[in-house]
């Protein structure tokens, strides 16, 4: 019998907008402080895209950087997966712009709706796709602009939100890979966290006027205990999955979404926080972007080495929530 294929990620890459805003800028937006927006999120800064940008710019250039690590010729790719909630449009898919755009004909496209815990499920229909043979390249990108969905008059949540794209290339891998995913969702609480209507670059002169439903409209306390419950159960569920025990983690990625939540959950699985990997402060909560952007910002850092066990969680609208367990096999092309 043919031994089984196992998956694993060969490059990761990611692009954030120039433009930070920052606690201070907020505080002459709406009635805010920075020590309120610290203490209550770890959040200082987050990055803006300008509003006639759109979410396949920030996904190309992660895309590119991811392929280039990993060693891969667009031309090699069999599937590309956008996970975003602010694609440039309904239609084409955001994957079929990215893929014109990187000059990657042999692909197939689609776009992923999984809110923050995108990335994750785009990665799990990833593996299961190498280690069934069916694809050899797949190209896995999470990428959101929430700005451009973001009311800049409410101070509940326009201090989370920031811009970015992270990409990865999962492919076969002869040592390491995915050992395991966990994907779960419960729709009955999807009031709890909604975008009722939706226009890229709503911020512009084009886009929704206020009173639209164009924004993002949130339930914080409650979207906050579900996350404290889900995180630690969903990382659990998937050291189950891999047989790994939590103790053997080197690195906890956790969606970047609120320091306390981070804490919690790091509190609840009786991981210290040195092995777990917060950029929050840098971006605030960037969707389906966050969990790549963070991988990819502990790699540039040479906080994962190969061997190393890895774990993704997410969770976020829907309500979704998702978890990864993977041993690093290094990518193909050295980081310098
Ligand atoms: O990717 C998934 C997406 N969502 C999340 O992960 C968000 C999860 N939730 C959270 O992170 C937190 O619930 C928030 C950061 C959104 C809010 O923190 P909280 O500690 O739950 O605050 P709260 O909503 O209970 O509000 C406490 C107080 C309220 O004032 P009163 O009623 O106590 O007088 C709010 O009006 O803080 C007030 N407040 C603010 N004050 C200053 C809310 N937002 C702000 C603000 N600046 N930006």
């Amino acid at each position: 019998m043919a031994e089984k294929v196992r998956a694993g990620i060969l490059g990761v890459g990611s692009a954030v907008p120039e433009r930070v805003l920052t606690n201070f800028d907020l505080e002459k937006m709406v009635d805010t402080s920075d020590e309120w927006i610290s203490t209550r999120t770890g959040i200082k800064e987050r990055r803006i895209a300008a509003p006639h940008e759109r979410t396949s710019h920030y996904a190309a250039k992660a895309a590119s950087k991811a392929l280039e690590r990993a060693g891969v010729d667009p031309s090699e790719l069999d599937l590309i997966i956008v996970a975003t909630l602010t694609p440039d449009m309904f239609c084409p898919p955001t994957a079929c712009i990215v893929q014109d755009r990187i000059n990657a004909p042999q692909a197939a496209a689609f776009d992923l709706s999984a809110a923050c815990s995108g990335f994750v499920y785009a990665l799990d229909v990833a593996v299961r796709g190498v280690e069934s043979g069916a694809y050899r390249r797949v190209l896995v990108i999470g990428a959101d602009l929430l700005s451009h969905v973001t009311d800049y008059t409410d101070r509940s949540t326009c201090v989370l939100f920031g811009d970015g794209a992270g990409a990865a290339v999962v492919g076969p891998v002869e040592k390491g890979g995915v050992l395991s995913t966990y994907l779960g969702a419960d729709g009955s609480g999807g009031p709890k966290l909604t975008v009722p209507a939706y226009r890229a670059g709503s911020a512009g002169p084009d886009g929704c006027a206020p009173g639209q439903g164009c924004y993002i409209r949130m339930e914080g306390n409650e979207v906050f205990k579900f996350a404290v419950r889900v995180m630690p159960e969903a990382a659990l569920e998937a050291l189950r999955r891999a047989g790994v025990a939590p103790e053997d983690v080197d690195l906890f990625i956790p969606h970047q979404a609120n320091i306390r939540i981070i804490d919690a959950a790091a509190k609840r699985l009786g991981i210290s926080s040195d092995k777990v990997f917060v950029n929050v402060h840098k971006y605030g909560n960037t969707s389906a972007a966050s969990i790549p952007l963070a991988l990819d910002e502990a790699l540039e850092q040479g906080r994962i080495s190969e061997g190393d066990t890895v774990v993704l969680v997410g969770f976020g609208g829907g309500l979704t929530w998702a978890a990864s367990v993977l041993v690093w096999s290094g990518e193909r092309v050295p980081r310098g």
